[in-house]
């Protein structure tokens, strides 16, 4: 959008030649003849800048810039001083004005002070609408993550919170399934009544029909009294069937049958029950798999299938691993009481390279025991538990080490070396385009010993042509 500018004169000849001169910047210019009058303008429309005369009659500049500090903060006002009001010009700074200028001006003067407020307030504006990106995207209902396929994630739960239909969240183990369910339930008109999260296999087979839709006094033994079911606790909420893989058939039927006809009847009772319950389904299991395997009912897998969020494991949207790390790193140093403490650029490596196959919950338990391990120094790549487990990572050289230290030392020496000259070569080869006679020379090596060099790491060099 165009900025605007209000310049305040009462003396018409400069209102005219200032507006000659601002004419190039690219701004709308609109004039006052006072503080009054500027005041008017003012709430008309917003303005980025206003250029104001000290001594003016009605309403002086001063008098005008505090008016703007305190109704119009985000206006910015440069004042124009004659010859002989330093003092007023000084207090004018003083009370907040980004900037004055003396009469007579200097046109290129004017013209550089009010382009450096414009970048200012340009700096400003992005930072402010960066932070509500950040606020609104990255971290989305306390799911944190800018990666492209969790940007679409988000979409998806706005989406889902939007219609009122089941929705699938499908997710390796510890990617966030529930967190994606809470985020749908708590963005949509149902936000207000109950979620209710059932873990299907943590439900006996024979208890889960009660647990689900409630019993009737005496409808089987042990059953001393009613019970209310988790759907009806739902009413007009959200229910959360956690992995669905697993759900019986036998209740496959029944969940199906409350899906056509959203009536419930309790275990034992005659009667049946309306309910208005939105269903949620999570897995981490391959539910068209199971299908053909004759587990899950193909009837209910179309049904439940109609809007289905799939969440990619960590491994593959490795850009928010030092997001979620320093995500847990502050939630677990406020938890734990200790000093928010920086993770060094070789552990934030080490957790890089790792594939994570527990995802965003593994990678948050091992922060956690990093925070509890570190004595309030920067957590290095000796206070991750997975350190076993991934090479290590030199920063700079994009170079890899075997760190198993039960391994013999030559032959670790050996690995390492190799890896090294595997990069060393491939990084002279890029930084020369993939030019195999200059490569060589800018290694201090002989053409003939850096091509076998090249052959022995099967690099080829017309991958770095440029
Ligand atoms: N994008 C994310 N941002 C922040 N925290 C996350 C994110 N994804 C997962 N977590 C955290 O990781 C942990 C595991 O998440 P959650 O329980 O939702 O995963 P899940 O897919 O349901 O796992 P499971 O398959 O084991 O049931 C939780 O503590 C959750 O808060
Ligand atoms: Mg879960």
């Amino acid at each position: 959008m165009k900025k605007r500018i209000l310049i305040v004169n009462d003396e018409e000849a400069l209102l005219v030649q200032l507006k000659d001169v601002l004419k190039g910047m690219g701004m709308d210019i609109y004039t006052a003849q006072n503080g009054i009058e500027a005041l008017h303008k003012l709430a008309e429309r917003n303005f980025n800048i206003v250029l104001a005369d000290l001594k003016m009659p009605k309403m002086d500049g001063l008098q005008l810039l505090e008016n703007i500090k305190k109704s119009y903060p985000n206006t910015y006002v440069v004042i124009m001083s004659g010859f002989g009001q330093i003092p007023q010009a000084v207090k004018a700074m003083k009370l907040g004005a980004y900037d004055f200028i003396q009469k007579p001006f200097d046109i290129d003067l004017l013209r550089l002070s009010l382009k450096k407020l414009l970048q200012t307030q340009d700096i400003i504006e992005e930072n402010i609408s960066l932070r509500k990106e950040v606020e609104e995207k990255y971290d989305f209902h306390h799911i944190v993550g800018k990666n492209y396929k969790m940007r679409k994630i988000y979409e998806l739960i706005t989406l889902a919170a939007e219609k009122d239909t089941t929705t699938l969240i499908w997710g390796e183990t510890g990617t966030g399934k529930e967190l994606i369910a809470k985020a749908i339930h708590y963005h949509s008109p149902r936000k207000k009544k109950s979620l209710i999260i059932v873990n299907c296999p943590a439900i006996p087979e024979s208890l889960l029909e009660s647990e689900l839709f409630g019993h009737e006094k005496g409808s089987f033994t042990g059953a001393h009294t009613q019970r209310i079911g988790r759907f009806e606790l739902a009413h007009q909420g959200t229910i959360l069937l956690d992995e669905i893989g697993d759900f019986p058939l036998s209740m496959q039927g029944k969940l199906l049958r409350f899906l056509q006809d959203k009536e419930i009847r309790r275990v034992g009772g005659r009667d049946t029950l309306n309910l208005d319950v939105r269903i949620l389904l999570a897995t981490n299991r391959n539910l068209e798999e199971l299908v053909s395997q004759g587990k899950f009912r193909e009837d209910l897998y179309y049904r439940v299938n109609v809007l289905s969020i799939s969440i990619p494991p960590l491994r593959e949207r490795v850009d928010d691993i030092p997001l979620l790390a320093e995500h847990f790193l502050k939630k677990y140093a406020g938890l734990h009481n200790r000093e928010e403490n920086n993770i060094s650029a070789d552990a934030m490596n080490s957790l890089i390279q790792y594939p994570w196959p527990g995802n965003v919950r593994e990678l948050e338990n091992v922060i956690e025991k990093a925070v509890l391990l570190n004595k309030g120094e920067t957590i290095d790549r000796f206070d991750l538990s997975i350190l076993q487990k991934i090479p290590l990572y030199f920063g700079e050289a994009d170079m890899y080490m075997p760190v198993e230290t039960d391994l013999p030392y030559k032959e670790i020496k050996e690995r390492l070396l190799n890896n090294w000259e595997r990069e060393y070569l491939k990084g002279v080869l890029s930084k020369n385009s993939g030019n195999i006679t200059q490569a060589a020379k800018q290694a201090g090596l002989n053409y003939k010993t850096f091509y076998e060099k090249l052959l022995k790491h099967s690099i080829d060099r017309k991958q770095f042509k440029k």
